[in-house]
């Protein structure tokens, strides 16, 4: 195959500095699905989808793709590989480089801070995969055959509930475990490790999420279940009641967000390591369409028919509303234990988990390590175990405080409300401060197909408005409340025990904030950067650049 990307493995002069590039286009394909495709398509698709409400769900998701994530997608490429021009991997410096302004960088801090705190509590919860696939492998849950049970067996390793399963270090350990795995592929670099772990971990992660959505077609239903095409009419046949339900729009625009990452710094700071000469409109679908088959061609067939077949379609529903992980991490289970080589099922189930997990996971440490490696020198091995050894440390205090909501508030903040407002910032400048002529001419700078026009008036209107509308409405109706304690972040009651817990998560978030500015401050101190001038161009259409 003929290769327009700017290619070629690292050379060692390469090594030495920041500058990095993709090894060749299924390499950026693979690694860019991998960052989108993750523990959102898998776990998080399904529930959403069952608690609001199906097949209106589904429609209103489709728009939400249409109007904003297939737009944002277009503008987090564009942008990052306008920054890559400069050689910048962070936001904070491709926020500078499309508004010559003393306030880019510092707003730039979102997609630095962003998908650091992400980054913490997904690396947790993939470790949950990890361990429930050798759970799994070894049969070690077999005989809970009841939801009741797989529940309190899955609360007792993360720390709630009265029973006892394993030691308590145990999710220490598995944390650590996968941790130093993310950390040791982000220090192989770009070419040689994230882009190497996608090669291997993508086309794995689709075959067993083939194997799975089979077997769970395959299914018989026991007695009181359903058919598992119950589960699928649940999702796929359209329904215009809920449409009426702001929740739903809500709900399916941070689906679509969480999902395609984007409104985070990741496919930025991917689409940095591109040149000009490189496509980055036809790139830019072809993610979305990849992190699409796999949500909704294959996670659709998975957890809720597979729930459907056990507990039939109100008894799914039930259990998707009972909490955030019990579809994956109990009923799934549950169900493993009556299918033939339910053991080799679950491990796959799980271990895909795995894999979408961490090819998500190496993506969010790639903005803020592009920041120390671009303005402070340093090497790409100590930013990689540096970064590591602060997330390991948070990663703690994760575990410990689960069940006090700490990881909740992170979710929330950033993972949710933090990602649109971010998305805010960067639509209004990439689109509008930086024109959207000039914006319109990067997307096509190098591109296998032209964009239908009709994008461009979405992408100046339709998409910030919309943006707009969320970022108001969730203020209104989710943030204050949660920010005054009135309900919890992860949804419910907030109880008086958890309130010092919560208070001191979200003090972390603003210290990780204040640092982040500084830093900010500093590498621009420190590399004598005019913000009225903007960087020096160092991609030469491709070419390795003299200076950094
Ligand atoms: N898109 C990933 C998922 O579906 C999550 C993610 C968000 C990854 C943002 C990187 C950046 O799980």
């Amino acid at each position: 195959m003929s290769d327009p990307v700017s290619i070629g493995d690292a050379t060692s002069a390469e090594k030495a500095s920041a500058h990095e590039n993709w090894g060749s286009r299924i390499g950026l394909i693979l690694a860019m699905a991998g960052n989108a495709v993750g523990l959102g398509n898998f776990l998080r698709f399904p529930r959403q989808a069952a608690v609001n409400g199906g097949g209106s769900f589904m429609i209103t998701y489709f728009v939400a793709l249409l109007l904003l994530g297939i737009p944002l997608m277009w503008i987090e490429w564009g942008l990052g590989r306008h920054g890559g021009h400069y050689r910048k991997g962070h936001i904070p410096g491709m926020f500078a480089a499309v508004w010559r302004h003393p306030l880019a960088k510092y707003l730039g801090v979102l997609g630095m801070v962003i998908p650091f705190l992400v980054l913490v509590y997904y690396t947790y919860i993939s470790s949950w995969t990890m361990a429930f696939s050798f759970y799994s492998l070894f049969k070690d849950y077999w005989g809970r055959e009841t939801q009741e049970l797989m529940i309190s067996y899955l609360q007792s390793f993360q720390g709630f509930g009265a029973e006892r399963v394993h030691h308590p270090i145990t999710p220490f350990v598995f944390f650590t475990i996968t941790l130093a795995i993310n950390v040791w592929v982000v220090s192989r670099g770009i070419s040689g490790g994230i882009e190497r772990l996608a090669k291997v971990g993508m086309p794995t992660l689709f075959l067993f999420a083939i194997v799975l959505a089979v077997a769970v077609m395959l299914q018989e239903p026991v007695p009181g279940g359903g058919s598992p095409l119950e589960g699928l009419e649940f999702i796929y046949r359209p329904d215009l009641s809920g449409l009426t339900d702001a929740s739903v729009w809500l709900a399916s625009a941070g689906q679509i967000f969480f999902t395609l990452s984007v409104g985070m710094g990741t496919l930025q700071a991917y689409a940095s390591y591109l040149s000009k000469r490189d496509d980055i409109a036809l790139n830019g679908v072809a993610t979305a369409a990849t992190n699409e088959t796999a949500e909704v061609v294959l996670a659709g067939p998975i957890a809720i028919p597979a729930a459907v077949t056990f507990f039939g379609v109100s008894g799914a529903m039930a259990i998707a509303q009972s909490g955030s992980f019990n579809l994956g991490f109990a009923t799934m289970p549950v169900v493993f234990q009556q299918m033939p080589l339910g053991n080799v099922l679950g491990f796959m189930w799980f271990a895909l988990l795995f894999f979408a997990g961490i090819t998500s996971a190496v993506a969010m440490f790639t903005p803020v390590s592009a920041f120390f490696r671009e303005e402070f020198g340093l090497r790409r091995e100590t930013v990689a175990w540096g970064i590591g050894a602060v997330a390991f440390l948070m990663g703690l205090a994760h575990i410990a405080w689960l069940k006090y909501g700490f990881l909740d508030e992170w979710d929330y903040w950033a993972g949710t409300f933090g990602l649109v407002a971010f998305a805010v910032v960067e639509v209004i400048l990439f689109v509008w401060v930086f024109r959207p002529e000039n914006m319109w001419r990067e997307l096509h700078e190098g591109a296998d197909i032209r964009i239908p026009k009709i994008f461009k008036f979405i992408m100046t209107f339709v998409t910030p408005a919309y943006l707009l509308f969320i970022l108001v409405w969730w203020g209104v109706t989710d943030a204050l409340p949660i920010l005054r304690m009135e309900k919890a972040a992860g949804g419910g009651q907030l109880t008086p025990e958890m309130e010092p817990y919560v208070l001191l998560s979200r003090g972390f978030i603003l210290f990780f904030f204040l640092v982040a500015l500084i830093l900010i401050r500093v590498a621009w101190k420190r590399n004598g950067y005019d913000d009225r001038k903007g960087f020096p161009v160092v991609d030469v259409s491709g070419q390795q650049g003299g200076t950094r």
